[in-house]
């Protein structure tokens, strides 16, 4: 199977922000990655509910939506009713995370759990069966542009290896942070089935072919 890719919109223009979404729809990209951060669980503040409220209006390929918060069990059925194709939790801010993915899932969307950088991978193997998505943080969330963290193609193995010993090799593995042309390929080689990508494509001087070039690597 050959991978996606999934443009952040947090390094888009959010002065012409209808005009980066009709950019995605027309490029090479499969879905539209949506930072939710709320200040508290990362350092930073993106953008909630209006906005992708008028996201959604626009986009015409899947919402894959990453929630940087804490609590994110209060918020499920909103992002549902949003729009959100996936809805991705993160590890650390679910005390019952098993409890969380069934309610997404419940709620129509598809499950993801991403993890941060230091969160081993062996902490999804007892929800293996409840996922659709692992989000693999491959820099500390929170902001764009930062530098890609090595670690991740040895994690990415490991997470593929583990989901496939669960037999839940149809978990689309997904890498957040730092992905570009210098790393695309090799991630995908690893068992990447998904390339979040916010500068990459957003700061490129033709955002179009950063797009093409990413989703053919
Ligand atoms: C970071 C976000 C990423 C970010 C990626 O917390 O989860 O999705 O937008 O941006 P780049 O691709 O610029 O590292
Ligand atoms: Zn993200």
């Amino acid at each position: 199977m050959s991978h996606l890719l999934a443009p952040s919109l947090l390094a888009s223009d959010f002065a012409n922000l209808q005009r980066d979404v009709e950019l995605v729809n027309a490029s090479d990209a499969h879905w539209f990655h949506l930072d939710v951060m709320d200040g508290v669980f990362v350092p930073n503040i993106s953008f909630g509910m209006p906005v992708m409220e008028a996201i959604a209006r626009h986009a015409k390929k899947p919402l894959d939506v990453h929630l940087m918060i804490v609590d994110p069990d209060r918020y499920i059925q909103t992002f549902a009713d949003l729009g959100a194709d996936v809805l991705t939790v993160h590890a650390e801010a679910c005390t019952h995370l098993h409890r969380t993915l069934g309610a997404i899932r419940q709620a129509g969307m598809k499950a993801g759990v991403a993890l941060n950088p230091h969160t081993p991978v062996e902490s999804i193997r007892d929800v293996a069966g409840e996922l659709d998505l692992v989000c693999l943080m491959s820099v500390n969330p929170g902001f764009g542009g930062q530098s890609f963290i090595e670690r991740t193609y040895a994690k990415t193995q490991a997470l593929r290896a583990t989901l496939d010993e669960e037999g839940a090799s149809d978990v689309l593995i997904e890498i957040d942070g730092g992905v570009g042309m210098g790393n695309a390929r090799a991630l995908v080689d690893a068992g990447a089935n998904v390339l979040v990508a916010g500068s990459s494509v957003f700061k490129a001087d033709d955002p179009l072919k950063a797009a093409s070039d990413l989703a053919n690597a």
